[in-house]
């Protein structure tokens, strides 16, 4: 089961990634924001990061604006590897050498279709 949250800078971005999950019939939880107001991003992170961390979820994906707020919070949970992808590569890095089980996008460095390309990349690549 994979757990995706976002503030308010990623919060179209998570939206979309919400539709590709479902499009792909991937059991998954929405831990919100429910709406674009203006919320503190660690609230959130926190929601997925503790999920993946106490075995709840089998990964996660988070969106802040830039990333780098949602992928310091994560990080400080036990059994979490959460990286911050900016593009293909690295996306596909992230699960081939990282084995991320949170992937972790800026929503204003990339744009909506990025991202989902991005979430897509993770999804299909495989720990080496
Ligand atoms: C919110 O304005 C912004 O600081 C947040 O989305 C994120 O980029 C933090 O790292």
């Amino acid at each position: 089961m994979y757990v995706v949250a976002s503030d308010h800078g990623g919060f179209e971005l998570k939206e979309a990634i919400l539709a590709l999950l479902k499009e792909r019939d991937i059991e998954h939880k929405d831990m919100g924001p429910v709406n674009l107001d203006s919320v503190d991003y660690p609230d959130f992170g926190a929601k997925v990061a503790g999920a993946v961390s106490n075995g709840d979820a089998d990964a996660g994906i988070l969106v802040c604006g830039t990333g780098i707020g949602m992928s310091i919070v994560a990080n400080k949970f036990p059994r979490v590897r959460a990286a911050l992808a900016h593009d293909s590569f690295t996306a596909q890095m992230a699960k081939e050498h990282n084995n991320a089980n949170i992937l972790v996008l800026g929503g204003r460095i990339v744009s909506v279709a990025e991202g989902v390309e991005l979430v897509k990349i993770w999804l299909d690549a495989e720990y080496e």
